[in-house]
């Protein structure tokens, strides 16, 4: 698959049994950043290159900073070559952001090869250009756009990764085929306990089917000034959840609650119909860890995580929701009331399913 970008096109290169390697072994003036875990579990991989050659790096938030990205250009400027040298990152969306914003600086941008190893990665953000740090107490206050020039996929890696980390990605691919219309949505509806269950030809499927849906948007809107906007559906909600959890709650797993939350907005306000609501609340119970997400949907700070929203957009506040025929509205007059049963509402429905015991004063 290639991704048009006015920067540079790019490609996906859909792999297996980690064929790649071989022709990375090849390429000379390289640093390969690469995730702990990762580099733990694949020794067979990393045993292909020098140690020299190699980064070690946490996959950890803490570790998505500048200090990160400027210690990877050092190491790079020890290489010979300057310009044509190469960054290869092997690793989830940390390892992506803080690699991809090295890539941009160093030399006003180098060659950049991405091999993402998580779900979440792999379907959603290795393309579309983002490349962003934390700072201060902000999540991905800094941020450039700037595409690799290769991506290897190789679902491989998802063998090893956790239930939440597994989840989380899937939570993704739920999203992107909830937004694609009504057929996806019937097929993801199928298909979600074989997805759960790590059906992993199936789920090489919706992988394709959730970049090439990314694609148009990326594509059409590459700055993300208009159209592109339309796909935090789901994420204005989960942004909160994520931010009142500390972070605990992965990101696709937040997304998958924030769609949960957003749909019940519109369905309250009639745009939705139940038969949607009901099968998407369905899917995303699916997706959730409910050891740990559904408890951050307490009234209290989910609104003040909103309300500090609130304070930058205006009196009220912005989302993306959807109608019955998926179609995707961007509006700016979501009411706090809205949200507070919105809520309500996803809460009692873990509560309701039996897999949420703990209630919070609702
Ligand atoms: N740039 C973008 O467009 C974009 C989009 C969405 C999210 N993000 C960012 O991505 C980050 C989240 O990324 P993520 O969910 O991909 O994961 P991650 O990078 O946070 O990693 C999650 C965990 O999975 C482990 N891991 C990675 N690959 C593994 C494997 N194959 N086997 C076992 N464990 C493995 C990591 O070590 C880590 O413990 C957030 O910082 C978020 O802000 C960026």
């Amino acid at each position: 698959m290639i991704i048009r970008s006015s920067m540079k096109d790019y490609e996906i290169k859909m792999c297996e049994e980690f064929s790649f390697v071989s022709k990375l072994s090849e390429i000379k003036n390289k640093l390969i950043v690469v995730d702990l875990n990762v580099y733990n579990l694949y020794p067979q991989i990393f045993d292909k290159f020098d140690l020299e050659e190699i980064m070690v790096m946490e996959a950890v938030e803490d570790n998505k900073n500048i200090e990160m990205a400027l210690k990877i250009c050092e190491r790079m400027t020890a290489l010979p070559s300057k310009r044509n040298s190469y960054i290869i990152s092997f690793g989830g969306g940390i390892v992506q952001d803080v690699t991809g914003f090295a890539a941009n600086i160093l030399y006003r941008g180098v060659n950049w090869i991405f091999i993402p190893t998580t779900l979440l990665a792999q379907t959603d953000s290795c393309i579309g250009s983002k490349t962003s740090l934390n700072y201060l107490q902000y999540k991905n206050l800094l941020g450039t756009f700037y595409p690799p020039d290769i991506i290897y996929i190789d679902d491989d890696f998802l063998e090893t990764l956790s239930e939440t980390d597994y989840l989380s990605g899937l939570g993704e691919v739920v999203k992107f085929n909830v937004m694609s219309g009504r057929k996806n949505f019937d097929m993801i509806v199928n298909d979600i306990n074989r997805l759960v269950s790590r059906d992993y030809v199936l789920l090489k499927k919706y992988v394709e089917t959730s970049l090439n849906y990314k694609k148009k948007f990326i594509e059409t809107d590459e700055f993300d000034k208009g159209e592109r906007n339309l796909l935090n559906f789901a994420h204005t909600f989960g942004h909160a959840i994520e931010s009142v959890s500390n972070y605990s709650v992965p990101h696709g797993q937040a997304v998958s609650l924030g769609m949960m939350i957003a749909n019940i907005v519109s369905n309250n306000r009639g745009i939705l119909s139940d038969e949607i609501k009901e099968k998407v609340g369905n899917l995303c119970c699916k997706v959730t860890n409910v050891e740990i997400a559904p408890k951050y949907l307490a009234l209290e700070p989910f609104i003040m995580a909103m309300k500090n929203d609130k304070k930058r957009s205006g009196e009220k506040l912005a989302g993306v929701l959807m109608d019955s025929d998926f179609m995707l509205h961007k509006v700016q007059d979501i009411e706090i009331s809205e949200l507070e049963s919105a809520l309500n509402e996803t809460y009692k429905y873990f509560v309701q399913k039996g897999i949420c015991e703990r209630i919070v004063s609702l």
